[in-house]
């Protein structure tokens, strides 16, 4: 196999649901990967599991709660010492609580905000800090579909803080343009996950497979897309609907 172009990935929320398929998937393509969440057990058990279908990968794995500040920049430097570089970096790391606003469940929608955008910030910064020293890098972040139009409901700040965090990544991408180092957004649809197990499945219309979502994943983030609906159908002519149909319209799709 041919050495893959960008070798090292560090992958945030690798611990279950996409970012542990990507990470499959990544080391099936030849990557050596970079593995943190909170729940240790898991990525070790990840790393054992990819260690026997493919011995020649290395992977590394650390304890991470990306809402602590300090341990995200500890663990990103730890990781690029590990490596000497890191080429690639996926901010994967999220969760879906959500109340709607008034409802008395502020701490749920604090927590989304802070896990999903705050949190999406500092692993911005230390990635860039890494990508900014060595003068290239490949910036990955993973936003969602619901980052289209602003949602309703218990939807109403996760899809705030995909919107959020995906204007991250094109700022970044405006800033370095014709630069070493590129970013890529993804917008997921429906992908089966921890996430959403527990969504009625009447309500979660187009869901694939992780391992069929991944792949989508992965094939956008290997050509180094600048964006992405993933899996593209039927997310992409999805998104133009979201983007501009009267609200009235999008009521009765949606
Ligand atoms: N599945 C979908 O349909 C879908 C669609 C659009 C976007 N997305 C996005 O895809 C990403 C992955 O989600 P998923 O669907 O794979 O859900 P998941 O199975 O629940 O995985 C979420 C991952 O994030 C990690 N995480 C959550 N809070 C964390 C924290 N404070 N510190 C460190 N890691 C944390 C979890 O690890 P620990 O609990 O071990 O820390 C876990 O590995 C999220 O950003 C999500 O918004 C998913």
């Amino acid at each position: 196999m041919p050495e893959p172009k960008r070798k090292t990935i560090l992958i945030t929320g690798a611990s279950s649901g996409l970012g542990a398929e990507m990470a499959r998937q990544f080391a099936a393509r030849g990557h050596d990967l970079a593995l943190c969440a909170r729940r240790i057990e898991k990525l070790d058990a990840l790393k054992a599991e990819i260690a026997a279908a493919h011995p020649d990968r290395r992977v590394e794995v650390r304890t991470l709660d990306v809402t602590d500040d300090d341990q995200v920049f500890e663990v990103f430097r730890g990781f690029k010492a590990d490596f000497g570089t890191i080429d690639r970096v996926i901010i994967n790391a999220g969760l879906g609580k959500g109340a709607p606003l008034g409802t008395g469940r502020y701490d749920a929608n604090r927590e989304t905000a802070m896990t999903n955008f705050v949190a999406a910030l500092a692993q911005s910064e230390a990635a860039m800090e890494i990508f900014r020293e060595q003068n290239n890098g490949h910036f990955v972040m993973i936003s969602s579909m619901s980052a289209m139009r602003g949602l309703p409901k218990t939807m109403t700040t996760y899809a705030a803080t995909k919107a959020g965090v995906a204007h991250i990544a094109e700022g970044l991408r405006n800033e370095l343009y014709g630069k070493p180092i590129k970013v890529t957004v993804l917008y997921p649809g429906y992908i089966a996950s921890e996430m959403n197990e527990r969504v009625d499945p009447s309500k979660a219309k187009g869901m694939v497979s992780t391992e069929k979502g991944v792949r989508s994943m992965v094939d956008a983030i290997e050509k180094e897309k600048d964006s992405a609906c993933v899996p593209p159908l039927p997310w992409a002519p999805m998104s133009v609907l979201m983007k501009h149909a009267p609200l009235p319209v999008l009521k009765r799709v949606m």
